[in-house]
């Protein structure tokens, strides 16, 4: 594993911190779909960078990951990645966020690197080929036992969706056609995108009552999640999971972008004004803190998935320590090499004795139930 490390970091990162990130994603996009399609290459990586050493898979409502780690939300948006993703490490793949309408996302340039903050501005604005041509793709493609697809679902990023019914119809037409369709096996409803039209309303409390009350009216029997902003204060954070757990979602991903640049280890990096969340390590420990005052406050049955800023095995660690079920991650992969998916879950293994286990699925009617101070508890309990 050193000599690909080293590889990565000395040869080929150099060399594509050269080009344009969003057309070295798009290239890196377009060979793993190619590398997915063949048994011998998906073998071929997986010799490199395949986790092979005791089981160390977890269910989490009733969802099986062969390894905890799994692909945020936004690198894979149109699905093309899922056979491959195993090879590399990954337990599963948030694919998305996928819009009712195709989205040709926000003006270039969408992605800019600040090397030394470890960190990305991203502006994609949701740029997907929309919800029809995901679930073709996705009733298309083989699937890899054990590996675990969901889907993020946000509002298409155009005229038609910025009113409020307008967007909340968006929502529950994406997931009403992979319910229908039965397509991924879990939901992640993202309420926290910075880069839209019509901004980040839906982290508003009235929009989301009126948004989570449609999306719970589709019936269907699977995990749905909401992505937390973290630009917030802990008060307006529970505010948020209070609704959240108030109807009866499984659980919370902590969480999306940062907006601050002043969270960013050189501030120069940056544009001047506001051009996008930042990803990578300025969202460390701002996820990291709202994970372990969530787990805290909401006791053990809501589920947490720790995403922000995981940049080594150690920071996986820490989501896991603060309360996180699983984990998720972009940046790291990109600023520290696919051996770290690998690395994490060694680590993992070999923490295996505090970090949270099997996390069993609570009914829609317990998790209703219980809304803050630990009632979702003692609503089970
Ligand atoms: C290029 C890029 C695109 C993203 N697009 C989305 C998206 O469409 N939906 C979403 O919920 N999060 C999106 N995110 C946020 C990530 O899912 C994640 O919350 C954030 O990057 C922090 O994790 P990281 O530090 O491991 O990258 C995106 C992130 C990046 C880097």
């Amino acid at each position: 594993m050193i000599v690909m490390k080293l590889l990565y970091k000395r040869v080929l990162k150099p060399l594509l911190f050269r080009f344009d990130p969003e057309r070295v994603h798009d290239v890196f996009v377009t060979g793993g779909q190619i590398l997915g399609a063949f048994t011998v290459t998906r073998g071929l990586i997986g010799l490199f960078y395949r986790y092979k050493g005791p089981d160390i898979s977890k269910t989490v409502d009733g969802i099986r990951y062969h390894t905890p780690v799994v692909l945020a939300a936004g690198f894979d948006y149109n699905g093309r990645l899922t056979r491959i993703l195993g090879s590399v490490g990954f337990g599963g793949d948030e694919i998305g966020s996928v819009t009712a309408r195709p989205c040709a996302g926000n003006e270039p340039p969408r992605m800019q690197r600040c090397v030394n903050s470890e960190a990305l501005v991203v502006s994609k604005g949701l740029k997907n080929n929309g919800v029809v041509a995901l679930i073709r793709r996705m009733k298309r493609q083989p699937r890899d036992p054990g590996f675990v697809l969901g889907v993020s679902i946000a509002r298409t990023n155009d005229d038609l969706a910025v009113g409020l019914d307008e967007g909340i119809e968006d929502y529950v037409t994406s997931l009403r056609k992979l319910v229908d369709a039965n397509t991924g096996d879990f939901y992640t409803i993202n309420i926290s995108c910075p880069n839209v039209h019509g901004g980040e309303s839906f982290a508003e409390p009235d929009a989301l009552h009126k948004l989570l009350a449609r999306v719970m009216e589709i019936e269907h029997d699977k995990p749905v999640y909401a992505k937390m902003p973290i630009n917030v204060s802990w008060p307006e954070f529970q505010q948020i999971t209070d609704i959240v757990v108030e109807h009866g979602l499984d659980g919370i991903v902590v969480g999306n972008l940062n907006k601050n640049y002043d969270d960013l280890r050189y501030r120069d990096e940056a544009p001047d004004e506001y051009a996008g969340g930042l990803s990578g390590l300025p969202c460390r420990d701002l996820s990291t803190e709202l994970i372990r005052r969530a787990r805290a406050h909401y006791g053990e049955d809501l589920t947490i998935i720790g995403c922000g800023g995981i940049m080594t095995a150690q920071d996986a660690l820490e989501k896991f320590r603060a309360g996180a079920d699983l984990v998720q991650l972009i940046t790291g992969m990109i600023f520290e090499g696919p051996h770290l998916m690998k690395e994490i879950s060694h680590a993992y293994e070999r923490n295996r004795s505090w970090i949270r286990g099997d996390k069993p699925r609570r009914s829609r009617e317990v998790l209703r139930a219980g809304s803050g101070d630990g009632a979702v508890t003692s609503a089970i309990s």
